[in-house]
């Protein structure tokens, strides 16, 4: 059977869910009916959801969950975040409350400049291209006063316009590059437009200028976008306490204080060391800072890609994190690029990212990096933390012991005692359904 359709985008979503039906569903009508569960009650909200990609034909839901108690430059903050890892949000919790007893979390802005590039091909002399770039630049910035007028009265625009030559690396392949201010947007749009504008003011400037020979007019632009690399959009959080307030958590877990400290602040070396380690304590703090991104209707594809990229920077993949121990001082540091925004785009159409943002306190864009660079920290932390003392397995297999319990069709009294059994039993897939088949039988 022929299972290709064209002008699938053209049908309206009941038609669209019955031609899924009726050419990939196993029972087209049970599935016909679960689909319709998927859709929000109700139709306004259904109607923005629609709205925000192609071809929708049902939602799918995450959990939107709540770490409290992230005490953030002196004031608290329950952060939302958005995520389907049964540990995540009570590992950041638990981390967030570890700090809040100890002062808190402190994070500043180191910068927030944003990039984009036009990339084009040109065959003349690089120097006489750079000679003119001077005017370049003026009737660059001249064609894009339109765009640019808004976020100049609010405080952005573009910030500086260079010439880069690479044509000793490909042949006649030059860039300009552009640094911009968004303020409290993210700004894809507004730069991707502006970097447009600049893409055929350079060919006109180059077809009008006067002199110039016949192969110097021509001009190749290869494309125009912005950069997602904006090692210079960073944030650096912290937390700093004396390893002797350690004292209480360390001995509950068996272990003198500057032990704790000690083997923490070695593996979070060993994932400056090797990238094996460094991608998966990387990872962790990800699963922090996608969380809170994903809740504030931010692009969290764009913060992974840039935060990877920042971690290789000079070539070799490394932590995200710094821990140092001295004098008594347990410092563990977080620095990172976060292109955020709090106004346009999703923050504007997605009723919980919405939401998201009036919990936070209506934050701009640099206190959202704050706040999401501490969510990463303290993700960073618990998973660090359990890593060097019982193991990671002990909190995420309690968590993830509900969702066997779910997949299993536990009752809920057999649930309460396989939690209260398994509170000092390794969970496994297979020790809970043997543990619920025996309390089946004995019952
Ligand atoms: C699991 O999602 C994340 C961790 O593997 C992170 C880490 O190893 O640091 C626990």
């Amino acid at each position: 059977m022929n299972k290709s359709i064209s002008g699938f985008s053209k049908l309206n979503k009941q038609q669209k869910i019955n031609w899924l039906m009726e050419n990939f569903a196993q029972d087209p009508t049970v599935a016909a009916q679960d689909f319709e569960t998927w859709q929000h009650p109700e139709p306004r909200i259904q109607r923005i959801l629609d709205g925000l990609a192609e071809n929708a034909v049902a939602n799918y839901v995450l959990p939107y969950c709540i770490a409290p108690n992230f005490l953030i430059n002196g004031r608290m903050y329950a952060v939302p975040m958005v995520i389907e890892e049964s540990s995540v949000v009570a590992a950041a919790s638990s981390a967030a409350k570890f700090w809040a007893e100890r002062g808190g979390f402190h994070a500043q802005v180191i910068d927030t400049v944003k990039l984009g590039q036009v990339h084009f091909r040109w065959a003349g002399q690089t120097d006489r291209l750079q000679g003119w770039f001077p005017m370049l630049r003026s009737q660059l910035l001249a064609d894009a006063a339109d765009l640019t007028a808004n976020m100049e009265r609010r405080g952005g625009g573009i910030r500086t316009v260079e010439l880069l030559d690479y044509t000793h690396l490909e042949l006649h392949y030059y860039q300009i590059r552009v640094s911009f201010e968004t303020c409290d947007s993210m700004g894809a749009n507004f730069i991707n437009s502006v970097l447009e504008r600049f893409a055929r003011s350079l060919e006109d400037f180059l077809m009008n200028y006067p002199g110039l020979s016949d192969l110097e007019r021509d001009v190749e632009v290869v494309m125009a976008i912005l950069s997602n690399f904006t090692p210079d959009c960073r944030v650096r959080a912290w937390g700093e306490c004396t390893i002797d307030s350690f004292a209480g958590p360390a001995r509950e877990l068996g272990m003198e204080p500057h032990t704790l400290a000690d083997r923490f602040a070695t593996a979070v070396r060993i994932a400056n060391i090797d990238p094996y380690r460094a991608t998966t304590h990387n990872k962790g703090i990800f699963n922090g800072i996608d969380a809170v991104v994903l809740a504030t209707g931010n692009d969290f594809r764009a913060i992974e890609a840039c935060g990877h990229a920042y971690a290789s920077r000079g070539g070799h993949y490394h932590s995200l994190s710094r821990c140092k121990v001295s004098d008594g001082v347990f410092r563990f540091e977080l620095e990172i690029p976060l292109a955020l925004g709090t106004v346009g785009g999703l923050t504007a159409l997605h009723p919980l990212a919405k939401y998201s943002l009036e919990l936070l306190g209506h934050p701009s864009a640099r206190e959202l990096m704050c706040i999401v660079a501490c969510a990463g920290l303290a993700q960073n932390f618990a998973a660090v933390r359990s890593l060097v003392t019982t193991g990671i397995q002990q909190g995420h297999m309690k968590m993830h012991l509900t969702n066997i319990l779910h997949h299993l069709g536990a009752s809920d009294e057999e649930a309460a005692a396989a939690q209260f059994h398994f509170s000092k039993q390794t969970v496994s897939f297979s020790a809970v359904r043997t543990y619920l088949e025996a309390s089946k039988v004995n019952n």
